[in-house]
């Protein structure tokens, strides 16, 4: 459907623009071309994971900072993930929308979607501060 394909793109795209992200994701088997990772269902998968919990924080506005703790631990703990991924992964995500919302998609509209993804980043980057 529009929904699940929408939700993997985000991260089809940062495994496709930043190669150096894939390294994460050894685990989720053929990311050999744009079309293997954005047809590989394991990224399918995880970027609606990924999209929901962004979701999260829309629900969450006055409680992001706790509403990451787990996550903040997971990226930067175990996963070790640099924090400037999450910005790029943020950027691409407006990308996304820009495409698919097209004059839809506002300077104000843009204006507050860079406002929540810059917060997200921040809240995911928690632990490491
Ligand atoms: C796992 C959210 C960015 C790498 C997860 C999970 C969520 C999530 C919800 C699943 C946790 C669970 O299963 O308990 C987010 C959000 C991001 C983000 C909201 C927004 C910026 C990134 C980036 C990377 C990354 C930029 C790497 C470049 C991973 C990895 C896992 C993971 C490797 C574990 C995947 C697995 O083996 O199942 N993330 N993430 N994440 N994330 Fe992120």
């Amino acid at each position: 459907s529009c929904v699940c394909l929408c939700s993997c793109l985000p991260l089809s795209r940062l495994l496709i623009v930043y190669p150096w992200t894939q390294r994460f994701f050894s685990a989720f088997g053929n990311l050999s071309s744009p079309t293997a990772i954005i047809g590989n269902p394991k990224v399918r998968a995880h970027g609606k994971k990924v999209l929901t919990s962004f979701g999260d924080a829309v629900k969450n506005l006055d409680n992001i900072k706790a509403t990451y703790a787990k996550l903040s631990e997971l990226h930067c703990d175990k996963l070790h993930v640099d924090p400037e991924n999450f910005s790029l992964l943020g950027d691409i995500l407006i990308i996304v929308l820009a495409t698919h919302f097209k004059r839809e998609f506002t300077p104000a509209c843009q204006a507050a979607w860079q406002k929540l993804v810059r917060v997200v980043a921040h809240a995911l980057s928690y632990k490491y501060h």
